[in-house]
C-alpha cells in the first residue's frame, strides 16, 4: 500500500488579522520545527496569506486558502483566483467547506468547478464533504457524502485525484464540540476510499489522504490518528491556539 503522509492543517476561518496571523505562526514555527512525520498546513484568512507566506519562508510548514474563484482573472468583483493564490505563495486551497455549503452556495459542481481551476495553477485541493446532523439521523450519511464525492470528483483524472485530499467534517461535529468517535469516522472514511477505489483504482484511492474534521482537541487526536482510513485532521478552533494546535501537531 502506498505510503500516505499524516497531514494536519488549520482551517482558521474567519479569525486574525495580518498582525494577529503574524503573531501566532511567529509563536507556532519553533513549536512544530522538528516535527517531520507529518506535514503541516496553515489556512488563514486571505487577507493575512502575504504576511504568513513570508515568515513561513524556510520552514516546513505549507500555506492554503480556505476557498478560491474557478477563474483566472476576470470581472468577478470580491473573488479571488487560484492564479494569485500561487503567487503569493499557497499549496493548498480549501474547498467545499460546509460554511461554505450553508451561507454562500457552494454546491458539488462549483466544488469540482474549483478543484480542476487548483490543478491548472498547480495547487492541491482539500475537497471537504460531510452530512448533517438530520441526514446522519435519517441514516443517509453514506448516501450523502457518496454523492459528494461522486459530483465533486467528476471528471477529475486520477493522477490528480491521488494527490488530493479530502476532508470529512460532519457538519453535527463542526464547532460544537461533539467529536465523531474514531469509529464514526472510520467507517465513512473506509466507506470514501472504497468509493474512489471503485470509481478509479486501488492505488488512486491508498494514495489518497482522507483527513477527519469536526471539533478536533489534543484530547482527541491520538485515537482518530490511530484508525487505518484516517491520514490527518483539519482543525479548526484548536488552531488558533499555538498551544493546542502544536499540541494536535505532536499526535505521534
Ligand atoms: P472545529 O475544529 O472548530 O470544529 O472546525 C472544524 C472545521 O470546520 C475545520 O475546517
Amino acid at each position: 500500500m502506498a505510503e500516505r503522509i499524516p497531514l494536519i492543517a488549520g482551517n482558521w476561518k474567519m479569525y486574525r488579522t495580518h498582525q494577529e496571523a503574524a503573531e501566532l505562526v511567529r509563536a507556532l514555527i519553533p513549536r512544530v520545527a522538528d516535527v517531520s512525520y507529518c506535514e503541516v498546513v496553515v489556512c488563514p484568512p486571505f487577507t493575512a496569506l502575504t504576511t504568513v507566506a513570508e515568515l513561513l519562508k524556510g520552514t516546513r510548514i505549507a500555506l492554503g486558502a480556505q476557498d478560491v474563484y474557478w477563474k483566472s482573472e476576470g470581472a468577478y468583483t470580491g473573488e479571488i483566483s487560484p492564479l494569485m493564490l500561487k503567487a503569493v505563495g499557497c499549496r493548498y486551497g480549501i474547498v467545499g467547506h460546509s460554511e461554505r455549503r450553508q451561507h454562500f452556495g457552494e454546491t458539488n459542481a462549483t466544488v469540482s468547478s474549483k478543484i480542476k481551476a487548483l490543478y491548472d495553477a498547480g495547487l492541491i485541493p482539500i475537497i471537504c464533504v460531510g452530512e448533517r446532523l438530520e441526514e446522519r439521523e435519517a441514516g443517509r450519511t453514506h448516501e450523502v457524502v457518496s454523492r459528494q464525492i461522486d459530483e465533486c470528483l467528476d471528471g477529475l483524472e486520477e493522477e490528480k485525484l491521488a494527490a488530493s485530499v479530502v476532508a470529512y467534517e460532519p457538519v453535527w461535529a463542526i464547532g460544537t464540540g461533539l467529536t465523531a468517535t474514531p469509529e464514526q469516522a472510520q467507517e465513512v472514511q473506509a466507506m470514501i476510499r472504497g468509493q474512489v477505489a471503485a470509481l478509479y483504482k486501488k492505488q488512486v484511492a491508498d494514495a489518497l489522504r482522507i483527513l477527519y474534521g469536526g471539533s478536533v482537541k489534543p484530547e482527541s487526536i491520538r485515537a482518530l490518528m490511530a484508525m487505518p482510513d484516517i491520514d490527518g485532521a483539519l482543525v479548526g478552533g484548536a488552531s488558533l491556539t499555538v498551544e493546542s494546535f502544536a499540541s494536535i501537531v505532536h499526535f505521534a
